[in-house]
Formats: C-alpha cells, sequence, structure tokens
C-alpha cells in the first residue's frame, strides 16, 4: 500500500498517473503505479471539455469513487476542479473533505499559489493530506493566455521557488511540477524535504506524472514533452470496426454466441 508517508522515504522515482474510471485504474494499479490521480484533465480525456473549467466537484466526486472501488495499492489522489475552492476558506476544507469521506481519495491536489498555503495547512490540520502543484497550473489559462511554459525567467523561477517552499512548510506531502525548465525543477527538488513528480519538467524531479490517454496512445493528441507508449486509439478503431463488419455481415453472433431453449420450438 503507497501511502502520503511512505512517498517521502522512496528511493526509486515515483510513478504516478492518471485514471477515471474503474478499469482503467485497475491496470495502472495492477502495473505497479504508485500514485493514481483522478485528475481534472478528466475535462478533457473523458469528459469532451476543451479545458478543465467546466468540471465539478461532483464529476470528480464520482469518477474518484470508482478508481478508489479498483485501486488495492496505489495512493488515490483526487484533483480539486475550478472554484471548488480558494472562494471560501471553509468551504474549500469541506470540498476537499467530500472527495475523502464521499470518494474514498486518499488525499486531494491544488493547484496552487499564494492563496494556497494558508489552505494547505488548514487542510493537512484537519487530515486532509494535499499534494501542491506549481508552475503551469491549467485552471488559470484565461489568466496566463495560453498553456506556456513557466518559471522561464529568474523572478518567476524563485517565485515557484518560494512557493514550493512555503507549500512544503505549510504541510503538503509531495508537489507536482508542471511545465518548467528542467533546471529550476531540479532546483526545487534539491531545495524542498517533500517529494518532487514532474511532467514536463525534466528528469531531476522525485517522479514522473503523466496523462493516462497520452502514454497509452488513446487520444489523437499529446503534449510534446508526453510520449505515447501504446497505440490504444488504433486497437480500440480496430476491434469496433470488426465488430461492426462481423453483424453486418451475419458472422455475428454465431451459434456459441447464442442459446436455443429446448421447448419453445411451437413459439413459431
Ligand atoms: O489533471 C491532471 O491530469 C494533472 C496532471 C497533469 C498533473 O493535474
Ligand atoms: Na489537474
Amino acid at each position: 500500500m503507497t501511502t502520503t508517508r511512505g512517498l517521502r522515504d522512496r528511493e526509486a522515482p515515483i510513478t504516478m498517473l492518471t485514471a477515471y474510471d474503474a478499469p482503467t485504474a485497475a491496470v495502472v494499479d495492477e502495473a505497479g503505479i504508485d500514485v493514481i490521480l483522478v485528475g481534472d484533465s478528466m475535462g478533457n480525456t473523458a469528459l469532451g471539455y476543451d479545458s478543465t473549467l467546466p468540471v465539478t466537484l461532483d464529476e470528480v466526486a464520482s469518477r474518484t469513487a470508482a478508481v478508489a472501488r479498483a485501486a488495492e495499492d496505489a495512493l488515490v489522489v483526487a484533483d480539486m476542479p475550478f472554484l471548488s475552492f480558494g472562494v471560501e476558506p471553509a468551504e474549500s476544507v469541506r470540498n476537499a473533505g467530500r472527495l475523502l469521506k464521499e470518494a474514498s481519495a486518499d488525499a486531494v491536489k491544488i493547484e496552487s499559489g499564494p492563496h494556497t498555503v494558508e489552505m494547505t495547512r488548514r487542510m493537512t490540520d484537519v487530515g486532509i493530506p494535499v499534494m501542491a502543484h506549481l508552475g503551469l497550473t491549467p485552471q488559470h489559462v484565461n489568466r496566463l493566455g495560453g498553456y506556456t511554459r513557466q518559471g522561464t525567467d529568474r523572478d518567476a523561477a524563485e517565485e515557484i521557488i518560494d512557493l514550493a517552499g512555503a507549500h512544503a512548510d505549510a504541510g503538503a506531502f509531495a508537489l507536482v511540477l508542471e511545465h518548467v525548465p528542467a533546471n529550476l525543477a531540479g532546483a526545487v527538488t534539491e531545495a524542498l524535504e517533500i517529494p518532487t513528480i514532474g511532467i514536463g519538467a525534466g528528469p531531476d524531479c522525485d517522479g514522473q506524472v503523466l496523462v493516462i490517454n497520452d502514454v497509452v496512445g488513446l487520444g489523437e493528441w499529446s503534449p510534446p514533452f508526453s510520449r505515447r507508449f501504446g497505440d490504444v486509439r488504433s486497437e480500440m478503431f480496430d476491434a469496433v470496426e470488426a465488430y461492426r463488419e462481423a453483424v453486418e455481415s451475419d458472422e455475428f453472433p454465431a451459434d456459441e454466441h447464442s442459446h436455443v431453449e429446448e421447448g419453445l420450438e411451437d413459439l413459431y
């Protein structure tokens, strides 16, 4: 069983992948991935939105519950969706608590900033483990003007280092670094006692995270910092097409897929 404390003492690089449903979570868990993130990337990868902004707490809760039912060993981290935190402090804690109490998450992830330091401390204090997330925070796409690399100048890089330290001090058990220069990620990793988990952040983090659709090759597009380790989309396409052809050619269902009940012959 992977625990938030156990992650800190890990020697080998930490592996993290997203999953949004039970069968996928079962595969990810069985393959030995340490952490399953029920990311708000579900907006793009599972729910058909073109950003993460429309994703609701109910959607994350439902999918987290499905993943938690299937995951036996992996730590299950639920992403807090846009505006489910940061509007009102008490509501933020209650929403995070729902993901643990009702959806059986082990921890929550929060897209972090200056406004989430106190929140991280409050959640940690009441027993909700928090994974912080700095660098590119896609919920801020409208403010940032795109999904661009962050921390590229000295001031921005130093701000990320400072915020990383502040969240670690506030009790965060791990930190995701998204789409930042590899040398900045290396510096943050060096500075922190808690593990860093990178995506598009180079090799010097304590672990790596990717989106499952990108890893298995399910989507039509994946970001340049990712890698397709499989081609599930064409496998699925071939299977679906073969099914259609088999039905259209009267080849499926065959005798072995059908049951004829004795005694019903005179129905027709
Ligand atoms: O939602 C997500 O999948 C994420 C990862 C990319 C870190 O936040
Ligand atoms: Na996310």
